[in-house]
């Protein structure tokens, strides 16, 4: 039997408001169906083949990330960023074409590593490597962290992981003694929606900033090591 539509999209949004992250055979059966309608279309928020990711980034899919609406919630990001973790080391998890970077520039951090599973999105950033600054093509989820760092950003990124708690969990890991992780995420879905409530069930967060614009809004939320010690 074939469900409609919009059938098919209430249950997603019940499953993200009242069982997302939560353990139980309903919770495993309806996750499952939601991932099946979720496969059935490229425009969700949810983990995608890094070959996608580069032919949507060929195709101009995301250009708009370029446009000004996004500063809002860049410059938060990066005036947070200098308060708690002045010049210091970045990992920019999901980095996309370095906008973040652009933003901060050089002056903003003492070494940047941005990361992203989209060869396509990095192409043009060859030109921005320095012997501060370098941009790898790596999952984020299989990242190996082997290095401690003062500031680690998820920006628009975490929607695309599969495990996004657990990931953010791991790279909590690596943060330095004064560290602090700050994310971004805009509250137009379910899924954006059930992960930023999952987060804060996880991690104590110290600050979460609510950027809107006339369609939508994003929550830039900071998690630091030692609290706001460190503000
Ligand atoms: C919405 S874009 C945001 C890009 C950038 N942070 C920005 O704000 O302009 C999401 C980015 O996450 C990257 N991404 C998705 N899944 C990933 C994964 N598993 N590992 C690393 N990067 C991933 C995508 O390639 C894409 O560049």
């Amino acid at each position: 039997m074939k469900i409609p539509e919009e059938i098919r999209s209430l249950i997603r949004r019940v499953y993200y408001r009242y069982l997302y992250g939560t353990e139980s055979l309903l919770a495993d059966v309806v996750g499952r169906f939601v991932q099946k309608t979720e496969a059935l279309s490229d425009s969700y928020d949810v983990p995608i083949y890094s070959s996608l990711w580069d032919r949507k980034y060929a195709a101009g899919r995301w250009d708009f990330l370029r446009g000004i609406r996004e500063v809002p919630h860049l410059s938060v990001i990066v005036g947070l960023n200098q308060r708690l973790a002045p010049h210091g080391s970045i990992l920019d998890v999901g980095c996309g074409e370095g906008m973040l970077q652009e933003q901060m520039g050089r002056n903003g951090y003492s070494k940047y590593l941005g990361i992203d599973t989209s060869a396509t999105a990095l192409e043009a950033l060859s030109i921005r490597c320095d012997e501060r600054t370098k941009f790898i093509v790596h999952d984020a989820e299989t990242f190996p962290l082997e290095e401690q760092y003062d500031t680690i950003v998820f920006c628009e990124s975490l929607y695309y992981f599969t495990q996004p708690i657990e990931t953010l969990q791991r790279y909590a890991k690596a943060l330095s003694f004064n560290g602090v992780i700050i994310f971004s995420l805009y509250q137009s879905s379910p899924r954006a929606r059930a992960i930023l409530r999952c987060i804060k069930q996880t991690l104590p967060l110290v600050m979460e900033v609510r950027v809107s614009d006339a369609t939508t809004s994003w929550v830039v939320g900071v998690f630091s090591r030692q609290g706001l010690a460190t503000a």
